[in-house]
């Protein structure tokens, strides 16, 4: 990618497809191979999809777009974003652009420490055992990071080991053994997975108990990803809404998800609907991101939301995400997936690390484009030209009836299946008629 490029493009939403690509290629973010995959003739084959997974009978499309605007730790990116729903790349483009005004997104991202769990059972001397375990430290490091030459040879390995008493269970008491294991550009699963079913023998060996499960975490709360924006309160002003009456409106709203679950749960939602787009344009495995995002968000007992929205000295507002992001730019469907490989180096990213900082980035605009809209005019108002789109398409709307069939749903205020088929139907009859 040049340095000089950037990602605010303007008008861009108002052409067609093919002029996108154009203007996308004459701008150098793509090259000549890119459009021919965009284009669908490299997507992913029945080949590749056979090989991926079991009893392959075809190849399920979902549209990739790209987010605008983003400025991620002084650079320009463009955010390749796999979703169904309407409205969530147009909301993370715009909050992006509110973001830039306040220089952008600031993220930083730990280690690519991942947690391999091993339930050890049997055992009577639980403390003994934890004791014993603990006092082979070193030597079960050096052992488990020899399991994986590649990733050791690459600076990875096993770092630390944890042993914890579980006193009440039900099934008694057991211990559990945590290996953390630095996976560097995996996302770690295949590799922490094959350390545990390794190691188990020896951990049989010294505590003379038996392992049962040998399995990593989805909870990797050493790999968290978080990121800030600052955004000038006179920037949120639109329409009727002052700067000052929407900033105060989205802490409100935060606030709300802040010790509510049910709406914790909603707010979230949000912030991974920007979060598995760019994780599934990636070939990233979402529902460990999915799974590790809830789980982190219940860490302090009561389940809340993962952002924070605040006011800043200076009256501006600010809000920052923090989340563990198991992701990575090597292995599995990152590499297998013509267009997985295509989204990463669209964004240039070099390490797992770098592309952490751009999914935590895309869910906090995502979080404060609900927000923005929520604490406003709501979001339907927003939804509406897209969902209609949708519902004529469903009604069986082909051509230049889609934008039509659209346009007459939101004009008549009755966005609902059974009336465009209604609508199209009538039409139809009437060209028939007179055909
Ligand atoms: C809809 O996909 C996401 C929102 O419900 C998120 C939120 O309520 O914060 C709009």
């Amino acid at each position: 990618m040049k340095p000089t490029q950037t990602s605010s493009i303007s008008g861009f939403y108002n052409l067609t497809v093919e002029q996108r690509l154009q203007q996308l290629y004459e701008l150098s973010w793509l090259d000549e191979s890119d459009l021919r995959f965009l284009r669908g003739l490299g997507n992913l084959s029945y080949e590749q999809a056979n090989h991926m997974v079991e009893n392959v009978i075809g190849v399920y499309g979902l549209p990739f777009g790209i987010a605008l605007n983003f400025l991620i730790n002084d650079r320009d990116v463009l955010v390749p974003m796999v979703i169904e729903e309407p409205s969530v790349i147009a909301g993370a483009s715009f909050m992006a652009k509110l973001a830039r005004s306040g220089g952008g997104f600031h993220a930083q991202v730990d280690p690519p420490l991942m947690i391999g769990q091993l339930q050890i059972l049997g055992l009577n001397d639980l403390h003994n055992a934890r004791f014993k375990i603990l006092a082979k430290k070193d030597e079960l490091l050096a052992e488990a990071t020899q399991i994986d030459p590649v990733l050791s040879a690459l600076g990875g390995g096993a770092r630390d080991l944890e042993v914890r008493v579980i006193e009440h269970s039900p099934i008694g008491p057991f211990l559990i053994l945590h290996l953390i294991y630095d996976v560097r550009d995996a996302m770690g699963a295949n590799a922490v997975n094959t350390a545990m079913e390794k190691i188990a023998p020896r951990i049989e060996k010294i505590t003379g108990g038996r392992v049962h499960l040998k399995i990593l975490s989805n909870l990797a709360d050493h790999r968290l990803a978080r990121a800030n924006c600052t955004i000038p309160t006179d920037r949120l002003a639109f329409e009727g809404y002052s700067g000052k009456e929407v900033r105060d409106g989205i802490v409100a709203a935060w606030a709300f998800a802040a010790i509510d679950p049910y709406r914790a749960a909603t707010h979230n939602k949000g912030i991974m609907n920007g979060i598995d787009a760019v994780v599934i344009a990636t070939g990233n495995d979402w529902r460990a991101i999915e799974a590790g995002a809830h789980a982190y968000a219940a860490r302090n007992g009561h389940y809340s939301a993962l952002s924070v929205w605040e006011i800043s000295a200076t009256g501006d507002l600010v809000g920052s995400l923090e989340l563990p992001l198991a992701v990575g730019i090597i292995g599995g469907a990152t590499k297998v997936h013509p267009l997985a490989r295509l989204a990463l180096k669209l964004m240039g990213v070099q390490t797992a690390q770098q592309l952490a900082e751009i999914i935590v980035s895309v869910g906090l605009a995502q979080n404060l484009a609900a927000l923005r809209a929520l604490a406003t005019e709501g979001i339907q108002r927003g939804h509406m030209a897209l969902h209609a789109r949708q519902i004529a398409l469903s009604a069986g709307a082909k051509g230049e009836e889609i934008e039509k069939l659209a346009n007459e749903l939101i004009t008549q205020g009755t966005i609902r299946i059974d009336r465009a088929e209604e609508i199209l139907k009538s039409w139809r009859n009437i060209r028939d008629n007179i055909g």
